[in-house]
């Protein structure tokens, strides 16, 4: 009888683009899909160690795991990803039910270290390789895919843990993603995400050597004719190398949806200098400018760190401005955290949890209120929609409009995987209802032109 995988994601579109890989492999190795953990003869955590506590919920998830593993000596439990990359050995060591550890770079090996368990091994297998295993549409809808285009990361922000991880930036040459771009498009793919770290440095030194020209702004171009594919995105972009070509390009390469993920970290430029992200509070307001003199409908979200070590009351107020003046369209906050390797967790003046806990809520209300005044000035607009499936919980399809809004909308199941204009009828704090009307039903073909986008009423 095949067994049954069970794979835990946690942390960032890095590690889901792995474990997407991870299922695809076991697939074709035989293996089927469990339901949950409770049928599975294989339970893979793909960790995550951006934050202190994502490391804890790691350890605690390994833990319910060890009680399973009594219940069901034959289950076989594997630790991949950054803190399996991180701790290697060491995990092996503190958590005796674990069979496998993996790094980050083992991704393609898990197949055959699978194998080395069955002999009887306990493998830890760590090593940086550097290759990019073949990209496969998002399981649940087939619509979607990530592309990685680049791996590491050379930037070494003063808290940061992935440079560590992750290893260093290399890219992949231009003309095998966009094969690979034509390669999922042939097999149902509409939409295409570039991964890397810091896309916007892509190039610069590749697998084989040598740089890539065009650089990021040249991939874009290249892949922007590709035959049936929709739409395409990309993350993370690092503020410090968004040029005003690349900012160019949302208003005009039709298939570039109009959102960037541009994290900004703090507002204030004496923290950013401390953080070592290479660019000040007005450098970071003018790519903002920038971008809307370019694409006026830009959707632009970004995370926050607050408390960094040495945050005085007006460096957070910096921060608390600069929400206000850029007005995100959504963003991601966490509260600074020590992590081992990291220049950061040397730095003097480490601020009280109490402190840290007290601006992060401060800064989520501002933030909450400014999203929702965003998706509220939707309602009674129409939106080009990506029809991706059922939603988990009724009826509804599910998509997202091209400034990534999550969108439930009535219409035939028929509709998966076609751009159709929605109107939207109701607006929430993160998600947005309409329907597809009669008037609006004609499936599109292409993109809508950008002029036609997020304006309609
Ligand atoms: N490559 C991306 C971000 C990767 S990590 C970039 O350069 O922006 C995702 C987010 O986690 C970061 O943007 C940052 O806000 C947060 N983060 C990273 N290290 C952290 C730490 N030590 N403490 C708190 N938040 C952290
Ligand atoms: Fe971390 Fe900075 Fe690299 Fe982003 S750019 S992954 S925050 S070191
Ligand atoms: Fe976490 Fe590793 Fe991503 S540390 S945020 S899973 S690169």
């Amino acid at each position: 009888m095949a067994r049954r995988y069970h794979i835990e994601t946690m942390g960032c579109q890095m590690n889901v683009h792995d474990s997407e890989l991870m299922a695809a492999m076991l697939e074709e190795g035989g293996w089927l899909q469990a339901r949950g953990r409770a049928d599975a003869d294989l339970i893979v955590v793909n960790t995550c160690s951006i934050r202190h506590k994502a490391e804890q919920k790691v350890y605690s998830l390994l833990g319910r795991l060890a009680a399973l593993k009594h219940d069901r000596p034959g289950l076989i439990i594997a630790a991949g990803g950054c803190v399996a990359q991180q701790q290697g050995q060491a995990l092996l060591k503190s958590c005796p039910h674990v069979d496998l550890v993996f790094g980050t770079h083992q991704v393609a090996n898990l197949v055959a270290l699978l194998a080395a368990v069955e002999r009887g091994g306990r493998p830890c297998e760590c090593g940086f390789s550097y290759e990019f295993a073949p990209a496969c549409p998002e399981k649940s809808s087939g619509i979607k895919a990530f592309v990685s285009i680049m791996q590491g990361c050379d930037n070494f922000c003063s808290y940061c843990i992935v440079p560590y991880v992750r290893g260093r930036e290399v890219s992949r040459p231009q003309e095998d993603v966009v094969r690979e771009v034509r390669g999922l498009i042939e097999r149902g793919v509409r939409e295409v995400t570039l991964l890397g770290q810091n896309v916007n440095s892509y190039g610069k030194r590749l697998l084989g050597g040598g740089s890539q020209p065009g650089g990021f702004v040249g991939l874009l171009e290249a892949l922007s004719p590709v035959e049936g594919l929709a739409r395409l995105r990309f993350t993370t972009s690092h503020p410090r190398d968004l040029s005003p070509q690349l900012a160019s390009l949302f208003g005009r390469l039709p298939v570039l949806c109009e959102h960037i993920h541009l994290p900004v970290q703090s507002g204030s430029t004496r923290v950013l200098a401390a953080m070592r992200r290479g660019y000040s509070r007005e450098d970071y307001l003018e790519r903002v400018a920038t971008l809307r003199a370019c694409c006026p409908g830009v959707a632009i979200t970004t995370d926050f760190i607050v408390g960094f070590p040495g945050e005085t009351e007006d460096d957070f107020e910096q921060t608390l401005s600069l929400v206000r003046e850029v007005a995100f369209d959504g963003s991601f906050s966490f509260k600074y955290s020590d992590r081992p390797q990291a220049r950061a967790a040397g730095f003097p003046d480490k601020l009280p949890e109490a402190v840290k806990i007290e601006r992060l809520a401060t800064l989520q209300a501002l933030q909450a209120g400014i999203t929702a005044g965003k998706f509220g000035a939707l309602a009674g607009s129409v939106q080009e929609v990506l029809a991706e499936g059922r939603s988990k919980r009724g009826g509804t399809l599910t998509g997202r409009t091209r400034c990534n809004r999550i969108v439930h909308f009535q219409g035939g199941a028929g509709l998966a995987g076609q751009l159709v204009r929605v109107r939207i009828e109701e607006a929430y704090p993160h998600s947005l209802k309409g329907r597809v009307g009669e008037e609006l039903s004609r499936a599109l073909r292409r993109p809508a032109r950008k002029e036609e986008l997020c304006i309609a009423r």
